[in-house]
């Protein structure tokens, strides 16, 4: 039987009607908003225009966040707590990478969006050679991320010196670094002791030097953050937990949307709180960022 082709005019009128079960429409209302990439993001960093990340697993969060004005989304392996009910993010795949990651850059790409897309390698899919990271981070990219992040510092100097070389951009995290939590004793604030402080400094200026072009602070105390941002003149800060002196900040979608029934860390504002819709927090999340409102280092920091 021949398959038979909707017409200009059906998709049109499909298009006025909606479709169902949420909509991804065919037109971001930042559609003005030029696609973010490196140089625009290390251009706003050098104008101290902060930098807002948030995490989004699918492809209609994604859109929102995007239409909300987040600047980057972070398909994060914390998609193994809040999305599959894990522990940790230890369990977490590099199939499940590639799925949710697929599923934001559509969503993305739908709405006509212009996030910059980082996706996480996860655990134990870059810790065995360069080349196994390589081979992880390309599954990642083709899945539609623009940026990679992988977690610790000293032995992932190279790593990240590797991926760079071969075109991919590379986030590195410091700090807390949940992958490792058996190793770190648990959830816990890093960098307290003078010797730990130092030791997260070199291994910052480590992973600049070899081409990291972001850097997550998670769980470092604020004025070692603070520090750090203004040490690292070409790799901005993304503080979670870290204080309010960081580039930029990143929230799990989860949490800034109070969707959380333990206790909530710390560093976490319920963005709901004030507003009326998911959007309307996404951009309440933006404006505090922005105008560096949020964090407050008494509040959500230590
Ligand atoms: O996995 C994640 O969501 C993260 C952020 C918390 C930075 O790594």
């Amino acid at each position: 039987m021949a398959t038979v082709h909707p017409s200009p005019a059906d998709l049109a009128a499909a298009q006025l009607a909606g479709t169902p079960y949420g909509t991804l429409p065919p037109a971001s209302p930042l559609a003005n908003r030029k696609p973010i990439s490196l140089p625009r993001l290390l251009e706003m960093h050098s104008r101290g225009e902060k930098i807002t990340v948030m995490t989004a697993y699918d492809a209609t969060f994604a859109a929102v966040a995007d239409a909300a004005g987040v600047e980057c989304i972070l398909i994060g392996d914390s998609l193994g707590m809040v999305c599959q009910g894990l522990h940790s993010t230890v369990g977490v795949t590099l199939d499940d990478m590639r799925y949710h990651t697929q599923s934001v850059a559509r969503g993305i790409h739908r709405a006509q969006g212009t996030a910059w897309v980082i996706a996480d390698l996860p655990f134990g899919t870059y810790q065995e050679s360069k080349e196994q990271a390589l081979r992880s981070a390309s599954v990642l990219t083709q899945a539609g991320a623009h940026m990679i992040k992988l977690e610790g510092g000293g032995w992932t100097t190279e790593t990240v010196r590797f991926l760079v070389e071969r075109g991919i951009p590379v986030c590195a995290h410091l700090g807390l670094t949940p992958q490792t939590v058996h190793a770190l004793g648990g959830y816990r604030v890093q960098g307290k002791t003078d010797a730990s402080a130092v030791l997260l400094k070199k291994q910052a200026h480590e992973l600049q030097d070899a081409g990291a072009s972001m850097l997550v602070l998670e769980m470092v105390p604020a004025e070692l953050s603070r520090e750090l941002t203004q040490e690292l003149t070409h790799c901005p800060t993304i503080g979670i937990g870290a204080g309010n002196g960081t580039a930029g900040q990143v929230l799990v979608l989860h949490d800034l949307l109070g969707v959380n029934l333990g206790k909530m860390p710390k560093f976490v504002r319920n963005f709901m709180d004030d507003s009326h819709s998911i959007r309307g927090a996404m951009e309440a999340y933006v404006a505090a960022v922005k105008n560096g409102s949020f964090p407050v280092d008494a509040t959500h920091a230590w």
